[in-house]
């Protein structure tokens, strides 16, 4: 078998590199190994007259890495338009912030069906394709429209949310009946499974049965497999990062006073308002807490050319000089606040320095930052994980102290919690939260969802034709080739 995984950001093999966002992060390191292709975008652009698509290819470990220019004129539309204006808010139960015109649209389906012909040249006879999270839900069928016959599977990163809030979205129920294109449609939560399937059943009108349905483009089966890490290898990076330049200056400037550390992208799902808002109330009601507990709050810059986001950046940055204004010393800062991003060799350590983990998203997919910070602790004298029950990675760490980010003053307390937690309470959860991390890995997470990929193909009944070009997709430009 011949593995093509898509993503719309790759990873290239430097790890000293900042990373932004847990998908190319997590899948570096298995991508790598197994010698697939991973064919993503080059974050350039080039005009739409190419003949071939361009794309720069360098060897990943046992395999080789694709990074595709996309077309110019449809890029905006695409990324900041249609992927992120309009399917990230309504995957994160945000439909208030969906905004998207027929131009992002068209735009989104074109870099779909151009990416869907950059992919015939990585093919081979026995190519099984694999393609990620929400700026590809229609590249499945685009490829099944190419004559592709071999098994593509879909895994979403993100959360699916409820029928109410996806239909906000335009073109829904055209974009998930594409969806019905790919053999096996992957989740990180049974709940994320179960509001997909329950859209294709009321809205689709398809009978759903063990998780499967059958639509023009055969069977397609949708299940969970919850994204992991890898423990082992996070954990001696985050003892080999102690003596870095960063971690070290980080621990003499602490001068024996704790840190709680949060690491997120500047995105509104991340919760960054509320959890600032917290740290502000604990200070409040327990002010013998001042000087003896801070914030490391790194926050990445993230698609800052939306509307959404550069109102979020103003409002944090606003928010974090407030509460330091009103809380600080001449000789304390109680948020450190950074809009940069850390290569995750620095980041170990980070983590394994903070005494709390703030991981407080609204929604969230997986988060793989609360995984991260559990296998960077020091087994003898573990930190706390705080985590939103809105985060995937809840249905798993349920040992961490589980809290709702809507309740400011509900996730003060449970800070302050996990400041005076015992040594033997501290080993006991985190010992829990080990064994969850160490028995649901990356590894084992990309090798089930091959292994159930490639079940699909001998469950499959033969397909339907494609349909004609213009019944089937009226954007596809003949310009993209
Ligand atoms: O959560 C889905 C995801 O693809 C993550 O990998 C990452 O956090 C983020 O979205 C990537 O965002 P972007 O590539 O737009 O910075």
């Amino acid at each position: 078998m011949n593995l093509v995984v898509v993503s719309n950001r790759v990873a290239r093999g430097k790890p000293n590199e900042p990373m932004t966002g847990g998908l190319a992060a997590a899948l570096l390191p298995v991508v790598e190994k197994s010698g697939a292709i991973w064919v993503g975008s080059s974050g350039r652009v080039r005009d739409g007259n190419q003949k071939e698509p361009f794309a720069e290819v360098e060897a990943l470990g046992a395999g080789a890495l694709a990074m595709l220019d996309l077309p110019a004129a449809h890029y905006g539309g695409y990324y900041e338009g249609f992927a992120n204006s309009a399917l990230w808010p309504a995957l994160h139960s945000r439909a208030d912030l969906i905004r998207a015109s027929e131009e992002d649209y068209a735009s989104y389906r074109e870099v779909n069906a151009f990416m869907a012909r950059a992919l015939l040249r990585f093919r081979k006879d026995d190519s099984v394709f694999w393609i990620q999270d929400y700026h590809f839900l229609a590249l499945g069928a685009e490829l099944r429209d190419l004559g592709i016959d071999k098994p593509i599977g879909f895994f979403l990163h993100t959360p699916w949310p409820t029928r109410a809030v996806i239909e906000g979205v335009p073109h829904h129920r055209e974009l998930i009946e594409a969806m019905l294109a790919y053999d096996l449609i992957g989740f990180q939560t049974e709940e994320d499974c179960e509001n997909f399937l329950g859209y294709v059943e009321a809205d689709l009108g398809l009978v759903v049965r063990d998780g499967s349905v059958t639509s023009r483009y055969g069977r397609s089966r949708a299940a969970v497999f919850p994204i992991g890490i890898d423990p082992d290898k996070f954990a001696q990076q985050a003892t080999k990062a102690m003596t870095h330049p960063d971690v070290s200056r980080l621990r003499r400037s602490l001068n024996g006073e704790r840190l709680a550390i949060g690491v997120d992208r500047l995105d509104y799902s991340k919760g960054l308002i509320n959890r600032v808002k917290a740290f502000d109330r604990m200070w409040t009601m327990h002010p013998s807490l001042k000087r003896t507990i801070s914030l490391l709050q790194i926050a990445t810059p993230s698609r800052g050319g939306i509307e959404a986001y550069g109102n979020l950046q103003s409002e944090v940055a606003k928010l974090v000089s407030d509460v330091n204004g009103i809380h600080g010393e001449v000789d304390w800062t109680p948020i450190r606040y950074l809009n940069k991003g850390f290569s995750q060799a620095v980041l170990a350590g980070l983590y394994r320095t903070a005494q709390v983990g703030v991981v407080t998203p609204l929604q969230d997919g997986m988060n793989l930052v609360a995984k991260e910070y559990v296998a960077a602790q020091n087994a003898a004298d573990p930190g706390v994980l705080v985590l939103s029950k809105f985060a995937g990675a809840a249905n798993e760490l349920e040992a961490a102290l589980i809290v709702n980010p809507h309740d400011v003053d509900g996730m003060a307390r449970t800070i302050a919690t996990a400041l005076s937690m015992p040594l033997a309470e501290r080993r006991l959860r985190w010992e829990a939260m080990m064994e969850k991390i160490c028995t649901g890995t990356i590894q084992q997470w990309f090798a089930n969802f091959v292994e159930a990929l490639q079940d699909t193909g001998a469950e499959q009944p033969e397909r339907a034709p494609p349909l004609a070009e213009a019944t089937h997709w009226p954007y596809r430009s003949a310009r993209i080739h």
